[in-house]
């Protein structure tokens, strides 16, 4: 070694910058490999509007989808529940309602006495104050009843819990806060809130959660004694059929598993609603299979559609319920094979092979059972074929029936609410489509952390909360950011789902005892959705890029 570098250094020296070359080529192809890996994306799982998707459901008779990479809209996005509709005990709580009981209180409390001693929480005038404060903070709040606060951690402060919903869903779900209150008392001995805690700050207000037990679960034995749930809890058990005699008087549809099986989350949906709007047609409990297979396009770990989803993730089972009659798969294969087997005549079935045969030619159908099978090739296995053409007259999808998952609702709430409701986003549109330059041509260098940086400066005040909501996959990508807004992605909220989380905990209940993963469609519905609550919002087509939605020349 030591001869050759004295006898030839500069043969030595070249190989050495060969290698060295050569190893910085590798390390820079690694590196490539490496950002193309974790830059690259499948089709973006973007929301379209409801009108678009509306648009989209209707222009598609026969074909196979090509719009399904967004994310759903539901029915508490399509339907404007008119506040009369609303539950009685959750009439809204406005200025007019506080300044009401405010008059009764002056008029039949006598004059304070407590002036200079601890506040008292459950004095109802500490509840006006904090109405009145909470209708001045949180304008998009409707706030819908109040639980007599309870005392904090210090003598003037005082935890109270409320429920509320937001003024941009339209569906009448509540959610609980609990904040902490510093009350302070004024001269005139009146009381005045001299500070709020943040989201869920109020832990002495929380009501105390029961210990839910595994009758969650999918399948296994019934508990005939399901645990009492709060009104705020979901309730997520799986109806029984219960006897023979009402298994028997009931009437079915029953939809075989089809070709709309992995395919994304709105062909499921617009087949579903096709079956579910069917079976009330018909007038029968539609048989349902809780069981979901997620496609890859929301990007699984794997790469690969992943089975083994429980619809309870995504969307909410309760509502379903409480709207549509619907009875699970497994309870009524049970209940049926049972009563075929102990009955003497067996439990009348009609089978139907092909999705021609339509809801009408059905309607006068006497059997118990009516069984639509689906083993035709694709794309003749898709549930929503039953709907199509003149089916569309007769059967209409009860698109009320679907509201997303509360869990995941929850999740958004939470998120909204460590902002305190009071931030503004940016939606940036990036994976695939920034890659392909063909179609966008811009995108890239639009959704870029400079071109953002300028074209935010114009429509977001600096030091706002900036919410990005995004499929851009590398983290710190947006830190350019950071020198002009409190940036908030949805990677900062892990701990929501995370192993301490509520959500983990009641999904693992619904998954018989397995962690489940937040996966790629429930990222995107949350990050969704808690765009929608901002203050501001900036869209990447039409406000950061003149590229169209879906590619050159389509807008
Ligand atoms: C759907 O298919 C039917 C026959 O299969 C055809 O008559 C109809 O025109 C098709 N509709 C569209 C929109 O292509
Ligand atoms: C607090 O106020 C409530 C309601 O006015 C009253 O019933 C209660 O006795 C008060 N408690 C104290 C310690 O003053
Ligand atoms: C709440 O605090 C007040 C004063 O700090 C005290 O008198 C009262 O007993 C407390 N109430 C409860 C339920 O702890
Ligand atoms: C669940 O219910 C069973 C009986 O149904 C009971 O023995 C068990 O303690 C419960 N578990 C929890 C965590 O409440
Ligand atoms: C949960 O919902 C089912 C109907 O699906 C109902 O029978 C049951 O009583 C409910 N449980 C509670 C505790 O409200
Ligand atoms: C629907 O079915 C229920 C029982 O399954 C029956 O009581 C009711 O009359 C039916 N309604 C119509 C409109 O057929
Ligand atoms: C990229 O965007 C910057 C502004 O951020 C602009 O100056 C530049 O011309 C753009 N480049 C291309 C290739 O469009
Ligand atoms: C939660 O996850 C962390 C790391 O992922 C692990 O260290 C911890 O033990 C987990 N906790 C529970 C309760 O599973
Ligand atoms: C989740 O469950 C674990 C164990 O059952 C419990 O210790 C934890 O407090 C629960 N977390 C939440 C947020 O409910
Ligand atoms: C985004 O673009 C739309 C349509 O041009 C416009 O109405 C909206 O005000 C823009 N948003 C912002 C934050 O500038």
């Amino acid at each position: 070694m030591k001869e050759t570098s004295s006898t030839d250094p500069i043969g030595q020296n070249v190989i050495k910058l060969i290698s060295n070359v050569c190893f910085s080529v590798f390390v820079f192809s690694v590196l490539v490999f490496t950002v193309i890996a974790i830059t690259y994306q499948p089709p973006d799982p973007w929301l379209e509007s409801s009108k678009a998707l509306t648009r989209a459901f209707t222009e598609v008779e026969n074909a196979t989808f090509k719009t399904d990479t967004s994310v759903l809209t539901t029915g508490e996005d399509l339907v404007a529940v008119s506040p009369a509709a609303a539950p009685l005990a959750a009439l809204p709580i406005t200025e007019a309602v506080v300044e009401k009981s405010e008059e009764k209180l002056k008029n039949s409390t006598p004059p304070v006495s407590s002036c200079g001693e601890a506040v008292n929480c459950s004095d109802p005038r500490v509840l006006v104050v904090i109405e009145k404060f909470n209708l001045k903070v949180f304008k998009s709040i409707v706030f819908l009843d109040y639980q007599t606060p309870v005392n904090g951690s210090k003598p003037n402060e005082c935890d109270v819990a409320w429920r509320f919903r937001n003024k941009k869903e339209k569906s009448w779900r509540k959610y609980r806060d609990f904040r902490r209150f510093r009350i302070g008392v004024k001269e005139d001995c009146s009381y005045v809130v001299a500070g709020a805690g943040r989201w869920h700050s109020g832990i002495n207000a929380r009501r105390q959660r029961p210990k839910l037990n595994s009758t969650l679960s999918t399948g296994g034995p019934k508990n005939p004694n399901p645990p009492p749930v709060r009104d705020d809890e979901i309730n997520d058990t799986i109806p029984t059929v219960g006897s023979e005699v009402a298994f028997s008087k009931g009437r079915y549809l029953y939809y075989s598993r089809g070709g709309d099986y992995c395919k994304g989350m709105n062909h499921f949906l617009w087949s579903f609603l096709c079956g579910l709007g069917e079976a009330q047609f018909l007038n029968r409990t539609f048989v349902m299979d809780l069981g979901m297979c997620l496609s890859a396009q929301y990007n699984n770990p794997s790469g690969m559609d992943e089975e083994g989803k429980d619809f309870r993730y995504y969307f909410d089972f309760e509502h379903l319920k409480e709207e549509a009659s619907i009875v699970e798969e497994g309870e009524f294969l049970r209940d049926w094979r049972k009563w075929d087997k102990t009955r003497k005549k067996k439990i009348p079935v009609r089978k139907v092979a092909s999705y021609k045969i339509t809801p009408m030619q059905l309607k006068k159908d006497k059997n118990t059972i009516i069984w639509r099978q689906f083993d035709a090739p694709e794309p003749e296995n898709y549930w929503y074929r039953v709907c199509e053409g003149p089916v569309a007259k007769y059967v209409q999808r009860p698109w009320h029936a679907v509201w997303k998952s509360k869990r995941l609702m929850n999740i958004v709430s939470e998120i909204s609410g460590r902002m305190d409701w009071d931030f503004d986003a940016v939606h940036v549109v990036r994976g695939a489509k920034a890659q392909n330059k063909e179609l966008w041509p811009h995108l890239d260098n639009d959704t870029s952390p400079a071109a953002l940086f300028e074209k935010l400066k114009g429509m977001v005040q600096p030091w706002r909360n900036l919410y990005i909501a995004t499929n851009e996959p590398f983290y710190n990508y947006f830190d350019k950011l950071r020198s002009q807004y409190k940036v908030h992605l949805l990677d900062d909220y892990k701990e929501l789902w995370g192993n301490t989380s509520e959500w983990y905990n009641e999904t693992k209940l619904l998954n018989g005892g397995k962690p489940v993963e937040f996966d790629g469609y429930m990222r995107v519905a949350v990050d969704t959705e808690v765009l929608y609550r901002a203050k501001t919002r900036v869209e990447t087509f039409y406000n950061l890029t003149k590229d169209c939605k879906d590619g050159i020349n389509t807008c």
